[in-house]
């Protein structure tokens, strides 16, 4: 199971690299601008901070020719390179060329299980159901991603499923629970996951009971 990070923050990626735990990173439009400066450098940052790393780059341009082109530029920036397009009806003509030609894809904006089932049936490499937003407009987004990890099982998909616009420590254990094949969270929710109170007091209460001991121990 994959775990990406799902900003562009250079420095938060160094930071959080250093656990060895980070697959890779998914950008897009939001946090690339967030950054400020040339999205390209901003890229190359983050390929040397992650030689090995999947990087997700998403596309910019709205015409579905460009986005072809776009696309292939993308893709030949570095092996590990998912490329992400939106998944609108009317890219899909441009989509099943992209796949045809090999460029790996990983489908965002993904909402409805009609949408997942055309992304696996088109046999792109990843998509990505958002969880967060759907919840915010009222609907179950983690029903909705049970069912794109039950549409993957129940007709033998290659296509992967990457669990996006994750909020909650609790959304990401049920993403974990439906075996999603990746997740990206936020560097925040990096720290949220990896934290336990009782991890915390009960490191206190060592430190505590070895201190009364006396400080002329050796050990070993
Ligand atoms: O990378 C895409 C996705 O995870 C963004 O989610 O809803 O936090 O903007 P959101």
């Amino acid at each position: 199971m994959k775990l990406y990070l799902d900003t562009a923050d250079s420095v938060l990626i160094q930071e959080i690299n250093k656990t060895g735990l980070v697959d890779g990173v998914t950008t897009n439009p939001t946090n690339l601008a967030k950054q400020g400066g040339s999205p390209r450098d901003v890229i190359e940052k983050i390929f040397t901070l992650l030689p090995q790393g999947t990087i997700s780059l998403e596309v910019t341009e709205k015409d579905p020719e460009k986005i072809y082109t776009q696309a292939h530029a993308l893709a030949k920036l570095k092996d590990s390179v998912l490329v992400k397009i939106p998944c609108h009806s009317t890219y899909y003509p441009i989509i099943k060329r992209l796949v045809t030609d090999g460029i790996r894809l990983n489908i965002t904006l993904v909402f409805s299980l009609a949408q997942a089932l055309w992304m696996n049936k088109l046999d792109v490499h990843t998509i990505s159901p958002f969880v967060g937003r759907l919840d915010e407009i009222g609907q179950d987004g983690l029903a909705f991603l049970a069912d794109a990890c039950a549409l993957r099982n129940q007709y033998g998909f290659k296509t992967e499923v990457l669990a996006a616009s994750l909020r909650t420590v609790a959304q990401v254990e049920q993403a974990i629970r439906l075996g999603v094949d990746a997740i990206t969270i936020s560097p925040k929710l990096f720290r949220e996951l990896s934290a336990h109170e009782l991890t915390d007091k009960g490191m206190a209460q060592f430190t505590a009971d070895w201190s009364s001991l006396g400080s002329g121990i050796r050990f070993p």
